[in-house]
């Protein structure tokens, strides 16, 4: 598969003729959303693991020292929570432009922490993209991120948003909080801690 995913996720046009589209959110996405939405809601997916398992060449890294990103692997009886969006069909052009380093846009059900639930899209990155990095152990992840920087930033800085973010809305990730841990062991740490 080719690195840039903006012409695949163009031919994804399952929800193009509605006015509104619920978009499931498990990275940044909760933790900074730069596009204007028509409502929030906190989620969940089913049988979905969130994982560092995204190399990224443009956002957190570099083409010659990748970071590494979050991305979702298919797991039995996983849920994943985050962050869902309502947003315009348009702003879809945005995403897929932002996320084109490998990501897809997939439908899935989310399920609203306050009741019911939706038909929307998420934004996967499977093991068939050129920047997939794959499973590695957290404390190897954590050594990986603590080293590296990119346009949009230290890579520690995105991990450690998100962690803040899972704390604040009460859904711990075990995945994700051991690499902080292991960050934190390599003297990188919360702004505030
Ligand atoms: C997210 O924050 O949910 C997200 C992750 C990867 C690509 C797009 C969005």
């Amino acid at each position: 598969m080719s690195l840039n995913t903006i012409a695949i996720n163009q031919r994804m046009d399952k929800f193009d003729s509605h006015d509104s589209v619920w978009l499931f959110g498990y990275g940044s996405l909760i933790f900074k959303a730069d596009f204007p939405f028509l409502d929030r809601r906190p989620a969940s997916i089913g049988g979905w693991s969130r994982r560092f398992w995204q190399g990224s060449h443009d956002h957190r890294g570099t083409e010659t020292h990748p970071g590494r990103v979050v991305t979702l692997a298919p797991e039995a009886g996983a849920i994943c929570h985050g962050m869902a969006y309502l947003v315009t069909p348009e702003e879809f052009a945005h995403l897929d432009h932002r996320e084109k380093n490998g990501y897809l846009r997939l439908a899935t059900e989310m399920h609203f922490e306050d009741g019911g639930s939706a038909e929307g899209i998420v934004y996967i990155a499977t093991h068939e993209n050129a920047a997939y990095l794959g499973p590695a152990s957290e404390r190897d992840i954590a050594r990986q991120i603590a080293s590296a920087r990119g346009p949009s930033g230290p890579n520690s800085e995105y991990l450690l948003a998100l962690a803040q973010a899972l704390r604040e809305m009460g859904k711990p990730d075990e995945h994700v909080f051991e690499i902080e841990r292991h960050l934190a062991a390599l003297g990188v740490r919360q702004p505030d801690a």
